[in-house]
């Protein structure tokens, strides 16, 4: 279906894509602040929405989040950086240190900027109180059950690394180190369903009767799903707050005292304000395999060779010719890298899969959609390339909110 860009209601429509391939060279990604605010809008019924930077880091995004009233995750102390940069305060909890481990660096930086951290292992906690007692932490919980996507955005269970699997060995630290246990956390993947919603609740109930400390905050994590393609149906949100707002009632009865409800999306929040645009530079057969090649690769745009996720792509005729949308020829889309796996159209696993495009022409565009979230943050410079533009639509005005990488600056590393 390529002719599906949005032509009145977003940001991302084709008079403004044309706009910006005319302005700056591509490939380059573009984001819609509008649709961001309006998914943020839609969580609103939760007490704190805490926005997992991982998926989209740039700092104009996390200014827009702040804005917004949002707090932020961090998972490195690059994320705990931004999250300054963008004006998260220190000494509050506006920003959550997230992770299963410290590394010298982070904890201590962590230790003088005072923030909480959300503890995803026993040796965290050791290593946290012995020298800052008294420091806020919350527990990740591995529920013992997990769920995603792909198995490798599962985060609970056996063959996750994440989480604390007894939290009630978590206690006898706390205690001796005089940590402040102030909330618990579950996550236990990506692209979560309902059935095994109501097992986290369940879980996180447990938890909270087991441990049986005066907590202030329970935390959903992320996962929250979006529709990647035409027919997937959205999240009901009222079902997954509903769902939550029990759980949380429950506890509250349990401890008896107020509990606050934090969720923690990522990709609900920003994938698909957001789109890679890129341009077709060789189209040829290999046997019975039509291939067309585009300027972005897998060091741009990673999902698809790395989880064999699905974007929708269309395209954009360079000659503003009509396309012929209902003569399709099968396609496999792949990038420039040197390596097989450079392909957008596959499957987990590594099967190539071909698209039902209609004729392509070297020098269109085509657009990847949805790809506001694990797009530009999970980019990289293998090949030698350059990171590439970000480019933010507010009020119908174009703003570059990260410059094009240049190759100077990528060698200047290794002076
Ligand atoms: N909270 C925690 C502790 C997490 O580990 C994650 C994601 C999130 C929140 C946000 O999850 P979300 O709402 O975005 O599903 N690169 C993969 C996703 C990896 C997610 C890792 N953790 C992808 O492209 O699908």
């Amino acid at each position: 279906m390529p002719e599906l860009i949005n032509t009145t209601t977003s940001n991302l429509n084709i008079k403004n894509i044309q706009l910006l391939t005319k302005k700056y060279q591509s490939p380059f990604w573009v984001y819609d602040a509008n649709i961001i605010r309006n998914k943020i809008k839609l969580l609103k019924q939760f007490d704190i929405i805490r926005f997992a930077q991982k998926a989209c880091s740039n700092t104009h995004i996390l200014k827009l989040m702040k804005k917004n009233n949002l707090k932020v995750d961090a998972v490195s102390l690059g994320e705990i950086e931004r999250a300054l940069f963008a004006g998260f305060k220190k000494n509050s909890n506006e920003i959550i240190f997230t992770a299963d481990l410290f590394d010298e660096e982070t904890l201590s930086k962590i230790i003088e900027y005072n923030i909480p951290v959300n503890a995803g292992s026993l040796d965290m906690l050791k290593q946290l109180g012995s020298i800052s007692s008294g420091h806020h932490v919350w527990l990740r919980i591995n529920p013992k059950f997990g769920y995603g996507h792909s198995k490798k955005t599962n985060t609970g269970g056996e063959n996750s690394k994440h989480g604390i699997w007894d939290p009630r060995l978590a206690l006898p630290i706390i205690k001796k180190y005089k940590l402040k246990l102030i909330g618990l956390h579950m996550h236990i993947g990506s692209g979560v369903n309902y059935e095994h919603l109501k097992k986290v609740c369940h879980a996180m109930v447990e938890s909270v009767v087991q441990i049986n400390k005066k907590i202030k905050f329970i935390s959903a994590g992320g996962g929250l799903p979006i529709p990647y393609k035409f027919d997937e149906k959205p999240i009901n949100i009222n079902k997954y707050f509903t769902l939550w707002d029990e759980a949380r009632k429950k506890i509250s009865q349990f401890l008896n005292k107020p509990i606050q409800l934090e969720i923690e999306p990522g990709r609900f929040l920003v994938a698909e304000s957001g789109i890679l645009v890129s341009q077709v530079r060789t189209i040829k057969k290999m046997g019975n395999k039509n291939f067309v090649l585009v300027d972005a690769g897998f060091n741009d745009l990673m999902r698809p060779t790395m989880y064999g996720s699905y974007h929708h792509i269309s395209i954009l005729p360079k000659d503003n010719r009509e396309i012929e949308v209902n003569k399709t020829i099968d396609t496999v889309i792949g990038g420039p890298l040197c390596e097989s796996g450079d392909i957008f159209t596959q499957e987990e696993g590594g099967n190539i899969q071909t698209r039902k495009l209609p004729s392509i022409k070297i020098g269109d565009y085509l657009i990847f959609h949805d790809t506001g979230a694990y797009g530009a943050s999970m980019s990289s410079n293998y090949n030698t390339r350059p990171l590439i533009q970000e480019i933010l639509i507010e009020n119908n005005t174009f703003k570059v909110i990260r410059k094009r990488q240049t190759i100077k600056e990528l060698l200047s590393l290794e002076e």
